[in-house]
């Protein structure tokens, strides 16, 4: 039975939209627990909404197109500069003007503040790289160029020092000066990338060369970048720099499932020597400066009929048999084509970990962390000096996990202790009707998970973690992105981004459906800050903050009763916290932002005190784009943000005609994903006190 199905050519969708569109429940084998339906009375809302943004839009990017010209890729001057920075009378602690909420081509950011693009698809990255030309787009030019719709942002200082050193202000400023931006690049946007392939035959038109093109554009790039007076700079002729592709990037698996024959194919007798990484969205950054870069939805990229590999059931359970977004891969690609190699999808959907300040080291999947859709991988140095990791799957109904190291790390050599994250124990969440949060280890022999259930050791229970998971009982959550914990108070907050194809309520996840997301609160025993016990294997959990519209009660939604209209979000997605231990959350409402309206946002709330779960809208993103990888220098004067897919995710929005021609406007340029640095403009900290 052969059930991938491609998009025809009128279709042609890339990631941004597939992740968001409803998606249909996976096979699973489960005890979880489920709940009457609730149905939302929601629809004759979005239709209204849908007319009049549709209607409102009809003026974007309206400039005839022409051929794109060879260009320059200079950093483009700042973006936004404003008034004085302020919130008088508000309970919040930030210290900003919101901006308002809206959709148009441009971004926004608050008053007071400059954003600056500092890095954008095709921009040189090497001395000696090819400027970008996006009417003649090559994979060589691609593999020396910033790539496409970059996400997760690591600033790692230069020279090293791991957070433990950083404990006065002269040495947080001292490490906020220069650095390096390790960015993922997930997917590409091929709609932008290639005229007339709307109107086309793909099959035809996406050739080997295209598709090499797109292979070379994905991945990671890391990057020195340096602050002057005039903002931020790449520093192209940094040693330091680097692309790590899907086309020709050799990776090394580690880890318990590194050389079993499942992850073996023609190309690597081994199971350990991987070409490439693929669709690296959300991640984090280790106490030993690395990256962890997570491979997220893989499985759009593979072609053929995942029954006939012999995996038929491990594939299912990833979304192996429905849409497949990129089907000229498979078609060009023999790797991607499971009829070719059946086990190439077992080599994906791990945790990469890259060392930014070793260009020689070989980066690595650490395949002891599972495999799933990863987001985050955000760690914390627990107070027996264990590593605690907490990781996301994103997709409706999947759910959230810890990973705790064996080994202990060594804060007197922190870059001493290279392979922590190959031995220690992964777990996942089951959420309890009395407010208990129970860590369920995923190991080899406990529980059901046993050769009765088809795992014949601890390989087998990471290379199907999600099936694992089902069979312990693990709770189903509205698509979980980012999970941090605050640094200052030790809690750990989880992003649940929407999920409309939850037909009923449950436990930690209040409404169903699901269309505007919310934020999970996870309390470790033990204590504030240092004191909290990220190992323990019961913590306490709460929903602090319900996305949407607090004035339409149709919403649902719960947030600071002093919420501004500007103030509210849906889809909360990726997070950071800044030195205060106050949350900043992006937003990414896909295709979905017709519900409110409101293009994606940048917003940041207190979680203590009498401003706490009051969010404030920061940044406003180019139509059709998502914001991700919120990133802080140490000294927090400088804060990171990626804007992907400008222009993708708008009504109406082709090549011929995008949404946005973000960032250049200049008649001729596809809009380009790029990361955006911004500054106070008296040099202060970001948010203020
Ligand atoms: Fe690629 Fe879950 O966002
Ligand atoms: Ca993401
Ligand atoms: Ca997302």
């Amino acid at each position: 039975m052969t059930a991938t199905r491609h998009p025809p050519p009128h279709e042609l969708r890339d990631h941004a939209e597939a992740e968001h569109a409803d998606e249909p429940a996976l096979p699973r084998e489960r005890g979880g627990v489920r709940f009457a339906a609730v149905l939302a009375a929601r629809l004759s809302r979005r239709d209204l909404l849908l007319g009049a943004v549709t209607a409102g839009l009809a003026g974007c990017g309206a400039a005839t197109h022409r051929p794109p010209r060879p260009r320059a890729a200079t950093s483009r001057p700042a973006t936004v500069v404003g008034e004085p920075v302020g919130s008088a009378g508000s309970p919040s602690t930030l210290g900003f003007q919101e901006v308002a909420g809206g959709a148009d081509p441009k971004l926004h950011v608050a008053s007071g503040h400059q954003a600056q693009v500092l890095l954008g698809w095709g921009d040189p990255i090497f001395a000696n790289s090819p400027v970008f030309q996006a009417d003649e787009l090559t994979a060589r030019a691609q593999s020396r160029q910033f790539g496409a719709n970059c996400d997760f942002i690591g600033f790692h200082p230069l020279p090293f020092a791991s957070t433990a050193q950083l404990t006065t202000d002269a040495a947080r400023r001292a490490a906020s000066r220069r650095g390096l931006l390790s960015v993922n690049h997930e997917h590409t946007s091929t709609r932008f990338m290639w005229d007339g392939l709307a109107q086309g035959d793909i099959s035809k038109l996406m050739t080997r060369a295209r598709v090499e093109v797109e292979l070379a554009s994905v991945g990671h790039s890391i990057v020195e970048v340096k602050r002057g007076r005039d903002g931020w700079q790449p520093v192209r002729n940094s040693r330091y720099n680097r692309r790590l592709t899907a086309l020709d990037t050799r990776f090394v698996a580690t880890g318990p499932a590194a050389g079993h024959p499942r992850l073996r194919t023609k190309a690597d007798p081994t199971g350990r020597d991987i070409i490439g990484t693929l669709h690296n969205c959300s991640g984090g950054v280790t106490p030993w400066g690395t990256t962890l870069s997570g491979e997220e939805n893989f499985y759009l990229h593979f072609l053929g009929d995942p029954d006939a590999t012999g995996e038929g059931r491990n594939y299912r359970r990833y979304g192996f048999g429905g849409r497949c977004s990129y089907p000229w891969w498979g078609m060009r690609v023999p790797r991607f084509n499971l009829a070719h190699e059946p086990h190439e999808p077992n080599r994906f959907g791990w945790i990469v970990e890259v060392d930014p300040y070793d260009p020689a080291a070989p980066p690595k999947k650490r395949t002891a962390l599972g495999r799933f859709c990863h987001e985050a991988a955000t760690t914390v140095v627990n107070k027996d000096g264990r590593v605690v990791l907490y990781m996301g799957d994103d997709r409706g109904d999947e759910y959230l996990y810890r990973f705790v190291t064996a080994g202990r790390f060594e804060s007197a050599k922190p870059r001493a202790q290279r392979d922590l994250l190959d031995t220690g124990t992964l777990s996942v969440a089951r959420f309890d009707a009395d407010g208990s949060l129970r860590w369920l280890p995923l190991v080899f022999g406990q529980g059901p998970l046993t050769p009765n259930a088809g795992f014949r050791g601890q390989a087998d229970v990471l290379i199907e973690t999600r099936r694992a998971a089902d069979l312990l009982g693990a709770t189903p959550m509205d698509r979980p992105e980012d999970v941090e914990p605050n640094p200052v108070t030790g809690v750990v907050f989880a992003m649940l981004t929407n999920h409309t194809g939850r037909k009923t309520k449950g436990i930690a996840n209040p409404r169903g459906p699901n269309p505007y997301g919310h934020v999970v609160a996870m309390v470790p025993p033990g204590g504030r800050g240092a004191l909290a016990d990220h190992a323990a294997e019961v913590f306490t959990w709460s929903v602090p903050m319900l996305g949407g519209d607090p004035r339409n009660p149709s919403h649902g939604a719960k947030m600071h009763p002093a919420t501004s209209d500007d103030g509210w979000f849906v889809s909360p997605d990726n997070c950071t916290f800044d030195r205060d231990g106050r949350l900043w959350m992006t937003t990414d409402q896909g295709s979905k932002w017709v519900l409110t309206g409101r293009a994606d946002g940048v917003f940041a709330c207190d979680t203590e005190g009498p401003g706490a779960w009051l969010p404030r809208r920061f940044m406003r993103a180019p139509i059709g784009a998502e914001f991700a990888g919120p990133c802080f220098t140490p000294d927090n004067t400088s804060f990171f943000v990626s804007v992907q897919h400008p222009g993708v995710d708008a009504v109406g929005s082709t090549f011929a005609r995008p949404a946005t021609r973000w960032p250049d406007f200049d008649g001729h340029s596809p809009p380009r994903a790029a990361v955006v640095a911004v500054q106070r403009t008296d040099g202060g900290a970001i948010g203020g006190r």
